[in-house]
Order: C-alpha cells, then structure tokens, then sequence
C-alpha cells in the first residue's frame, strides 16, 4: 500500500470533514517525526492517516467525535470495536500490508483491543492522535499556529479543562517510544503549521 491507495481507503469509509481533518493532522505529524527520526516516512503517515478508518461506522450518535479512549466516549459500547474493526477494513483490502502498520493501530486503542503499545511506532501514533486534538485547541484559541512555541503549549496542556478529551498521558509517554517530549512537540508543531490553510487557520 502506498500513500495514495491509504487516501482512496480513507475516502470510501470516512466522509465527515472534522474527522478526515483529523486523520491529516495525524498523518502529517507522523511523517515529519518519521522524517526527523530516519524512520520509514510513508508507513507513519500512512498509519496516522488510517488510525481511524473505522471511526464513523463506530459512532452511533452524530456529534460525539472525540478521542476514542477519552472518558466522554468510552460510553459508546461500539468503540469496543474500534481500530479492530479498522484494521479488518484494511487488510482485507490489502492482505500484504505491514504488521506493524495494523499493530500500531490495534495499539492506538489499547484498552479494548488489548494489544499493547510496545515500540516507538505505537507510542508515536497515540501520542500523535492526541497532541493533533491540543495544538487544533490551541491554536482556535490564540487564533493561529503561527509562532506557537513549545513551551506555552506545555503550560497549556497542564490546564486539565482545557480540551480535556486529549489524552495528556499518552503524550507523555512519547517518552516510552524514546523520543524527547519537547523535541516531539516542536516537530508536531511544524507539521500542524505546514497544513495550517488546510485545516481552517489563515495565514
Ligand atoms: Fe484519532
């Protein structure tokens, strides 16, 4: 599978704008962490552009997209099945594709896939999955990604209500994958500015 063919997939399962952002977002900053760390590019992007292919055939209501193990969602028995469900979509279409692509998807979910995140592939798509959620935050709320710097966007990840849904945890343990928090969050940073028209922010 090559990037293309995951945004043709991509396409035919997910239609609604807020979640097809979403998973640009993830996927851009997967490529540019793979980029800065000499990993394969394509296979990170690829994955954080399909970590949620099976999201809106999860939901069973209209306005309850949130991050799939935030609290608020976990009410919602059908995301049992997510990323599982997911990664049944893509292998069937693509029975070669890499294991380690469909184990760091099951892994974004880990608490009801139970397949558990292990190396630095998997702690770099859940991390990636929430800091998307706190940048996006963010960024509405100075207005801009422009000039966001590392430091203002830790203090702000301190402030629980402050888009509590986002998972402060799983970006913190970026660490677990051996990659430095701050180096993390400046590359995340980038990538989100590097998409910044295409997600709604002027420049
Ligand atoms: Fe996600």
């Amino acid at each position: 599978m090559n990037f293309q063919e995951a945004q043709q997939l991509l396409k035919e399962y997910v239609h609604k704008p807020e979640i097809l952002m979403h998973c640009l977002e993830v996927s851009i900053i997967m490529r540019f962490l793979a980029r800065e760390l000499g990993e394969d590019e394509e296979k990170w992007a690829i994955a954080g552009l399909l970590h949620d292919i099976d999201y809106e055939s999860c939901l069973k209501t209209e306005d309850c997209f949130r991050h799939p193990e935030s609290s608020e969602i976990s009410r919602f028995s059908s995301l049992e099945e997510h990323a599982k469900k997911g990664a049944g979509i893509i292998k069937q279409k693509y029975p070669k594709i890499e294991e380690d692509i469909i184990h760091a998807i099951l892994a974004h979910n880990e608490e009801h896939t139970k397949t558990k995140r292990e190396n630095k592939f998997d702690f770099a798509l859940a991390a990636s999955d929430n800091i998307s959620g706190m940048i996006f935050a963010y960024g509405l709320m100075r207005k801009s990604l422009e000039g966001m710097e590392v430091k203002s966007l830790k203090k702000k990840m301190k402030e629980k209500s402050f888009a509590s849904t986002v998972r402060r945890d799983l970006i913190y343990d970026i660490n677990k994958g051996n990659i430095d928090l701050d180096k993390f969050l400046e590359i995340a940073i980038k990538a989100m500015q590097s998409i910044a028209r295409e997600i709604g922010f002027g420049k």
